[in-house]
């Protein structure tokens, strides 16, 4: 992973709905590029497409391109599983498998993606997933445990080591930590961190301090009225477009004038 995400020219359509028009941005390898703006306005509907979830909701498509590292997800023969399995997700609620175990949550996507491997290579996947989502020594003695008995921030870094699992390139994450309580919010966010050095991530966050936080980059979307479509206003590094940007939309939003 080198040359990070292209995306061209890319509507994003609900049926005949254009919901995100016009999208031209080049996302950096190895670094966290957050994505703001108010609600609706298709931070959720652009994430989705960058790993053709998008296209599983009946009707849904895109024009343009999107590429990374350097190919073309949506060209003719592009087996969409493989795209998931190299752009992992992790959602604004924490979805562990309820009555799973915690070692099996671990491996749900390698088991999706993946023919049988050893038992040894599996406690190799879920050491190294749990201990990159910081959550191998709270969990360790107990594996076995269901999914559902470990806290929200918990739940949530386990969703980050079932996604990490399958050694995605990039790490798309939607609103990861709006469930959460400020002291997980910030493992989280150290835990991006330490994560970027290896995995592209692009998270939304309605959160303008955590974007500013953890980002290089940030990209506003916003919309021009209701059933109108959302687009990228700006995107620029982060401190320029919380401190300076060029848009005065952007300089609305980011300073709370917004609506
Ligand atoms: N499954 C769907 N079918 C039809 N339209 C949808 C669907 N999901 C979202 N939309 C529409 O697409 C537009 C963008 O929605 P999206 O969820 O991407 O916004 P968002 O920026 O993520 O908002 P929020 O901050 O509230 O999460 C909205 O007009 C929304 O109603
Ligand atoms: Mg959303």
């Amino acid at each position: 992973m080198t040359q990070g995400i292209q995306v061209t020219g890319e509507n994003i359509y609900y049926g005949d709905f254009l919901a995100v028009r016009n999208v031209n941005v080049t996302i950096q390898p190895h670094a966290i590029t957050a994505l703001i703006g108010p609600s609706g306005c298709g931070k959720s509907t652009f994430l989705r497409t960058l790993n053709r979830m998008h296209e599983v909701i009946p009707g849904a498509h895109v024009e343009g391109s999107v590429k990374i590292d350097g190919e073309d997800i949506y060209a003719p023969g592009v087996d969409p599983v493989k795209v998931r399995g190299h752009v992992g997700m992790v959602f604004q609620r924490p979805n562990p498998f309820p009555t799973m175990t915690i070692r099996d949550n671990v491996l749900a996507g390698l088991r999706l993606n993946k023919k049988r491997i050893s038992k040894s290579e599996e406690d190799e996947v879920v050491e190294r997933s749990l201990s990159g989502a910081n959550l191998w020594n709270e969990v360790k003695d107990r594996l076995d445990a269901p999914g559902a008995s470990l806290s929200g921030g918990q739940q949530q870094r386990l969703c980050i080591a079932r996604a990490i699992a399958v050694r995605p390139a990039v790490l798309l994450m939607d609103e990861p930590a709006s469930a959460l309580d400020p002291i997980s919010t910030l493992a989280i966010e150290d835990l991006m961190n330490d994560l970027k050095d290896e995995y592209t991530i692009v998270i939304v966050t309605h959160n303008m301090q955590q974007a500013a936080r953890v980002s290089s980059q940030t990209g506003f979307f916003n919309l021009e009225g209701a059933g109108k479509p959302g687009h990228l206003v700006e995107f620029d590094d982060t401190e320029k477009i919380f401190s300076n940007p060029s848009q005065k939309e952007t300089e609305d939003y980011v300073s709370g004038r917004f609506g």
